[in-house]
This record gives structure tokens, sequence and C-alpha cells, in this order.
């Protein structure tokens, strides 16, 4: 689906990184926004720093992804407003690295409600809006984590491989609907995911190159006007798919480029 002037659509965790990004940038393109995030404060920030939308104004939608009435009530009142839905990215995510034994389990739950739950109740309220009119495109984020976990990272790569999961069986069950999904595969991003946890990042996660949030926001943007099934970013993520045929060589691979901890058993 082409993105253009009058374009409507929703981004979950628009407030911040990758999310505010990807606002900036569809902006920038004419669309009418609808930005959804916990923090009302950084969402009211953003809102007049936009470029303005030929389609109406750019509406604050305060919600927490995890909680399905309010990320309903939500779409529901964007939909209302804009009079339609053609896009709607499930952005927002946290994340918290440490050993899993280590893990307290709230943490846990936290991840698998908002990554993976709140991915899902995104998608289960735009998706009918855009049935409806048989057009629409919808975009879930993964991350490399999603196709290759990485140790020290074992609930959030489980998180991002159901976000990975769900979006490819969607993009199958929706063909001839007019209604299309693009999974995208983020690498490190230069955001505020880790802020809180900068000293606990595993060893294979440090000195790593990140990515500014624009190049990933401007990678999704290409892959939805080009109706791509996914987008990696940078490119040589999808190598990591290497590891579903031959995960020995994926991890001697690993070792060599992230260091002995990326992969530390060798049987
Ligand atoms: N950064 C990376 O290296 C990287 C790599 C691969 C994939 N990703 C994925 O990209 C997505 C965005 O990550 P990011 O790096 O941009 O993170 P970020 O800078 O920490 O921003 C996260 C955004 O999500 C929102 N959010 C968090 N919990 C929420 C909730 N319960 N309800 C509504 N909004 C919520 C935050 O706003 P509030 O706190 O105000 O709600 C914020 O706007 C995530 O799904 C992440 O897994 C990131």
């Amino acid at each position: 689906m082409r993105i253009e002037p009058g374009t409507r659509a929703i981004v979950t965790g628009a407030s911040r990184g990758i999310g505010r990004a990807l606002c900036l940038a569809l902006a920038s393109r004419g669309a009418r926004l609808g930005l959804m995030a916990r923090g009302k404060e950084r969402i009211e920030e953003l809102i007049p720093q936009l470029p303005e939308s030929p389609a109406g104004p750019h509406l604050a939608l305060v919600a927490d992804v995890a909680k399905r009435g309010q990320v309903e009530r939500a779409i529901d009142r964007f939909v209302k407003r804009a009079e339609g839905l053609d896009l709607a990215v499930a952005n927002a995510g946290v994340a918290h690295y440490g050993p899993f034994v280590d893990t307290d389990l709230e943490r846990a739950e936290e991840m698998v409600l908002i990554n993976v739950l709140g991915t899902i109740y995104t998608i289960g309220a735009a998706l009918p809006h855009m049935l409806d009119r048989a057009r629409g495109h919808l975009v879930i984020l993964s991350s490399g984590a999603g196709i290759r976990a990485f140790p020290g990272a074992a609930v959030y790569g489980a998180t991002k491989a159901a976000d990975r999961g769900f979006a490819e069986a969607l993009r199958h069950e929706l063909s001839g609907t007019g209604v299309s999904v693009t999974t995208a595969f983020p690498g490190e991003v230069e955001t505020g995911l880790h802020a809180h946890e900068r000293d606990l990042l595993p060893d294979w996660r440090e000195n790593e190159q990140e990515l500014p949030p624009q190049e990933v926001a401007e990678a999704i943007i290409e892959a939805v006007d080009e109706d791509s099934r996914a987008v990696y970013i940078p490119g040589v993520v999808r190598l990591l798919g290497l590891n579903s045929v031959a995960p020995r060589l994926t991890d001697a691979l690993l070792r060599r480029i992230r260091g002995a901890t990326a992969a530390p058993r060798r049987d």
C-alpha cells in the first residue's frame, strides 16, 4: 500500500525510539496519525513537531497496549475521527535482558503482555476496520532476536519470535482480502529500549554499532510501499535465518562476529 497524503495511520509506541521516528517520517509523507503510548506528555510534545496532514489533525491516543479495552477504545476513537484506518504499526515493546534464572518473573510477564498480547490486541482492534473496506496494511515489529534468540534475552527473544509467527500466519490468512502484513526485523537500534539496563547488557551486545531509528523508519515505510513480506534492518539481519537450517554454523559465525558469549555451547 502506498503511503500518501491523507493515509490514516496508527503507530503504537509512538512517543520514543522507532515509533517516534516512524511518526515523523509518516507525517512528512502527509499521513494523519494516531499516536499511541502510555505517556501522555511525550505524545503531546511530539504532535506539534509533526508536519500537518491534509486528512486532519494528528491524535494523541493515550493507552496501554497490554490492556485490551484501552487499545480497542483508542483505535475506535481514531477510526471515528479519521473516518477510517489505512495503516497500523504494532511497535510498542519493552526489553529486560539478563540470564533467565535471575529474571524476575514479573518482568517476564510484562514483556509477554506488552510485546505479544499488546501486538495481538492492536492488530485485533485495527484489522476489522480494514477488512470492512478491503484495504489496509499492518506492520509488526519483531527483531533479529525473534529469528535467532540470544543468551541473556531468552524471554525477550521468545516474545519477538511470537510476533514473527503471528505476522507470518496472518499475512497468509489475509490473502485476497486487500489487507496485507509486513514484519520488521531490526538489529540493534539507537533508542532508549535498554536505557534502564545499560550496565546489565550481555557481552555480545556491548560495543555493537546501533542504527539510528530514522533508518529503521524509512526502511519500514519503503517495505509498506512495496508490500514486502519482511524487512531486515540492516540487511545482514536476514542471515540469522540460517539458524533454522544450520544452527552450529550460525553459532560459529556469531562467535566470530559477536564473541563467545553469543553462543557459548558447542554441542
Ligand atoms: N531498539 C532496538 O534495538 C530494537 C531492535 C529490534 C526490535 N526492536 C523493537 O522495536 C520496537 C520499538 O522499540 P524501541 O527501541 O523504539 O523502544 P523505546 O525507545 O523504548 O520505545 C518504546 C515505545 O513503546 C511505548 N510503550 C512501551 N510499553 C507500552 C505499553 N504497555 N503500551 C503502550 N506503549 C508502550 C513507549 O512509550 P510509553 O512508555 O510512554 O508507553 C515508547 O513509545 C519494540 O517492539 C522493540 O522490541 C527494537
